[in-house]
Formats: C-alpha cells, sequence, structure tokens
C-alpha cells in the first residue's frame, strides 16, 4: 500500500513536483491513480490547489513526493508563482484525443521556464491512451517536441492505470540522480578549503504557506 501522508522521519529525501497542463486532461486522476490507486470517471475540475504524498524507494533510499495538482483553467488557479516556488519536477499533461491541448504546451512550458527553477525536471505525458480511436495527436509529434524541448515522454491512461507508475517514477529517480549529485558536489567543495562559503544547497523547499496550512517544517535532508 502507498503511504500517502506526511509522517515525520519517514524519508530520506523530500520532493515537490506539480502537475501542469489543460483543464480536463487528467491531472487529478493521475495523482489519485499514483497516490491512491483511485480513479474518477466524473471528476470535478480543481479548484485552487491540491497536493498528495507517495513515498517510493530509489535505491535504498525512501524518497517522499509531495505532488502538486492545480487547476488547468486559468479562473480557477491559485498564485502561479506560490505553486512553482521549490518545485524539482514538473509533469506537463495533454489529453491525446483533444489536439488543442497538445497546441498549448508552448503556453505551459513559457510558464514553466518563467516560474520554475532551472533545472527543473519535466516529463511530458499524453494522457488517455486507452482512447486510441480517439487520437488526434500522434506519438510522433510528442516526440519531436520532448526532443526539443529536451523533456522525457510518455504516454499514460490513468483509466486503465497505463504507465501512471513509471511516469512519476522515471521523475522521481531523475530529480534523485540531480540531488545526489548536488549533494556530492557539496561534500567536495567542503573539503576543499579554497571553496569554502561556496557550498550549494539543494532546495527541498515546501513553502506552501500562502496557499495550505499545511506548512512542512523539514523531516528531510536536502
Ligand atoms: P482540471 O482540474 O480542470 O485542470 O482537470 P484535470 O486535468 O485535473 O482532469 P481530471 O483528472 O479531472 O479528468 C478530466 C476527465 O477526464 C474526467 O472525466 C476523467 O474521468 C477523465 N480522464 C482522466 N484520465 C483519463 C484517462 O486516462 N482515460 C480516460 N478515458 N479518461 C480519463
Ligand atoms: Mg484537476
Amino acid at each position: 500500500m502507498a503511504n500517502t501522508s506526511l509522517d515525520e522521519d519517514s524519508c530520506d529525501y523530500l520532493f515537490k513536483t506539480v502537475l501542469i497542463g489543460d483543464s480536463a486532461v487528467g491531472k487529478s486522476n493521475l495523482l489519485s491513480r499514483f497516490a491512491k490507486d483511485e480513479f474518477y470517471l466524473d471528476s470535478k475540475p480543481t479548484i485552487g490547489v491540491e497536493f498528495a504524498y507517495r513515498n517510493t524507494k530509489v535505491g535504498d533510499k525512501t524518497v517522499k513526493a509531495q505532488i502538486w495538482d492545480t487547476a488547468g483553467q486559468e479562473r480557477f488557479r491559485a498564485i502561479t508563482s506560490s505553486y512553482y516556488r521549490g518545485a524539482l519536477g514538473a509533469m506537463l499533461v495533454y489529453d491525446i484525443t483533444r489536439r488543442g491541448t497538445f497546441e498549448n504546451l508552448k503556453k505551459w512550458l513559457h510558464e514553466l521556464r518563467e516560474f520554475g527553477n532551472r533545472d527543473m525536471v519535466t516529463v511530458l505525458v499524453g494522457n488517455k491512451s486507452d482512447l486510441l480511436d480517439l487520437r488526434e495527436v500522434d506519438v510522433e509529434d510528442a516526440q519531436k517536441l520532448a526532443q526539443l524541448e529536451n523533456l522525457c515522454f510518455m504516454e499514460t491512461s490513468a483509466k486503465d492505470n497505463l504507465n501512471v507508475e513509471d511516469a512519476f517514477l522515471q521523475m522521481i529517480t531523475k530529480i534523485y540522480e540531480i540531488a545526489s549529485q548536488k549533494s556530492l558536489d557539496a561534500k567536495k567543495n567542503e573539503s576543499n578549503p579554497n571553496l569554502v562559503g561556496k557550498k550549494e544547497i539543494i532546495v527541498v523547499d515546501v513553502d506552501a504557506d500562502e496557499v495550505s496550512p499545511n506548512k512542512h517544517t523539514g523531516c528531510c535532508r536536502s
């Protein structure tokens, strides 16, 4: 069973990640599938911000992913800068049955660059792969975009539980690799007297107090 609570001392790392993409592409269902193994055929549009946790193992470390989900609809969105603050990964979701949601990825990528962390891990996800007969976006088009923008890419179905776990785990593992490399570099710099004072700090800030009362006070090392 997935651990979905913010349980103090239960993890080695805590990573904040965000879901973005047009309304009704399936962001909330991808999250509920990953965090609780649940799917809702009649889910309502998200209003404001929600988030969920799930623990995963990467090597011998326990990583707690804190995954934020907001509204695709502009009028229901919360403060954009707070949403992205401290996020180390983003899942950029479109619906393979609606071409418009793929065209709009330009807008989402622009927002990601404006508000997101410079080396944020980004996974492009074409959701609703169960609806093959209704496909409007070819895999090749998405692969081209992913290559151009240097993103990982995967098609998923939250409904049939296809690739959902893989897409989240790919994002989490990549973040882990970057974080542990930074941690290693910081340690090296620490032992080099010439670099004292230049230690790099890995940001795993989850300062959510502008949008949520559940501010995390830090159980995990960064
Ligand atoms: P906003 O909160 O408005 O931004 O939308 P969202 O991206 O969170 O979409 P949501 O998860 O609420 O899903 C929208 C609709 O798509 C719902 O009716 C879901 O049941 C349906 N849906 C989500 N994922 C899939 C999928 O993989 N396959 C199919 N067939 N339907 C899906
Ligand atoms: Mg939603």
